[in-house]
């Protein structure tokens, strides 16, 4: 137990073998730690739990602390089983304990855990006295669950924030002064555009609602990662601007490629790119982690996609980048479409559907070439690199 503030205690677990999250979607190269919280007061509470596999070293360690039968009432922020996946077998030693939790939450942790527990559904601006502090809720639906929602400690001034500010990222450290600041907001950022970027507009909502509320907040407490104390309001200004069809005005070139054809056109419309002064970051689909990709699109002002041809669609490497493309919902980014082909050359076409379908504007005819690009051709790859640099400088 660390105290984090007068009362306040982290009880949560450091993972730092987590390498894969979300079964094997997202790469979690710092590892992550799953943030629980506990409040002595009057009353106990204990506030979100930490994933399945921890369940016992974390209730026992709360019961050699603290005794279990002296938890007042355990609140769920959210019910995905990295923050709920305790919960079966801490209410095997404690069934009466009340649960707070949203209306959704409680009908998932049904779902979950099919169990009817004491479950006390509260909404935006509901509160429970434990004597000197006050837990608040705050709803985020979305956030990125339609379950999820904060918890604000009132006399304390520390929001706890579930997933919401967090970063797979484990520390020595929970603080945010005491870390490596690159490392810190590289996490953030993936996280925000693995997770959240397809609810931007619920993100712009929810902290302007959080800052019309004045709250007085020292601290924001996420489920992931280390604890906002410097500054705290500087993770939710980022928040704003990542929300805000954010760029770093750079482009990202995705391609995969069978015999090297494809990788020559890329790095030639690279060389375009940089003639006219536009940085460009080049990733081989084939051989790039998916959720890092996804960060660099987030990144980029544009996105350009190449395949080789194979049974007239596209390399699966490639097709699963634009699944993913599409279903995070990009807004304000442009892109175009290229590769090689032997003798039906559908991949490029297929790109710039896919890419349209997703939302990003095509700002550029797709390019395609047969076989082995000559000298002549990689001209050419080169000036489309320029035209499109042209388009968005
Ligand atoms: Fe960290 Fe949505 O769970």
């Amino acid at each position: 137990m660390l105290e984090i503030k007068k009362n306040i205690y982290w009880v949560g677990v450091r993972d730092w073998e987590l390498k894969r999250f979300h079964g094997e979607e997202f790469s979690t190269h710092r590892g992550s730690t799953y943030n629980s919280y506990l409040i002595r007061d009057k009353k106990i509470a204990l506030v979100d739990t930490v994933w399945t596999p921890f369940h016992e070293e974390f209730a026992e360690e709360l019961d050699r602390e603290i005794g279990l039968e002296n938890i007042s009432l355990i609140v769920i922020n959210h019910t995905e089983q990295d923050h709920a996946g305790s919960l079966l077998y801490l209410m095997e030693k404690i069934p009466d304990t009340p649960i707070y939790c949203t209306r959704n939450g409680a009908a998932m942790i049904k779902g979950h855990f099919h169990k009817d527990w004491n479950f006390n559904a509260v909404k935006t601006g509901d509160s429970v006295d434990l004597g000197e502090y006050k837990l608040v809720f705050v709803e985020m639906p979305l956030l990125h669950w339609p379950d999820s929602m904060a918890t604000y400690v009132a006399g304390a001034n520390v929001l706890l924030s579930n997933d919401a500010f967090g970063q797979h990222y484990v520390s020595s450290s929970l603080y945010n002064d005491q870390v490596d600041q690159g490392e810190l907001f590289q996490e953030a950022i993936k996280y925000f555009a693995n997770i959240l970027t397809p609810f931007s507009d619920l993100v712009k909502k929810k902290t302007a609602e959080i800052k019309s509320l004045n709250l007085p907040i020292d601290m924001i407490a996420p489920s992931h990662g280390i604890i906002w104390r410097d500054n705290p309001l500087q993770i939710v200004e980022k928040y704003e601007q990542w929300a805000s069809g954010y760029h770093e005005g750079t482009v990202a070139i995705l391609y995969d490629t069978m015999w090297g054809a494809t990788r020559k056109m890329a790095l030639a419309i690279a060389r375009g790119l940089e003639n006219k002064g536009v940085g460009a970051k080049l990733f081989n689909l084939g051989k790039s982690d998916k959720a890092d990709v996804v960060t660099e699109v987030f990144k980029a002002r544009g996105v350009i996609v190449g395949s080789s041809t194979i049974n007239r669609s596209v390399l699966s490497n490639t097709a699963a980048i634009l699944e993913v493309i599409k279903g995070l919902k990009f807004k304000g980014k442009v892109g175009a479409a290229f590769g090689s082909y032997g003798w039906s050359g559908e991949s490029p076409k297929i790109i710039q559907d896919r890419l349209a379908e997703a939302g990003i504007e095509i700002i550029a005819e797709p390019l395609k070439m047969k076989w082995d690009p000559a000298p002549e051709n990689l001209k050419e790859c080169e000036a489309f690199g320029e035209a499109f640099a042209d388009k968005i400088r």
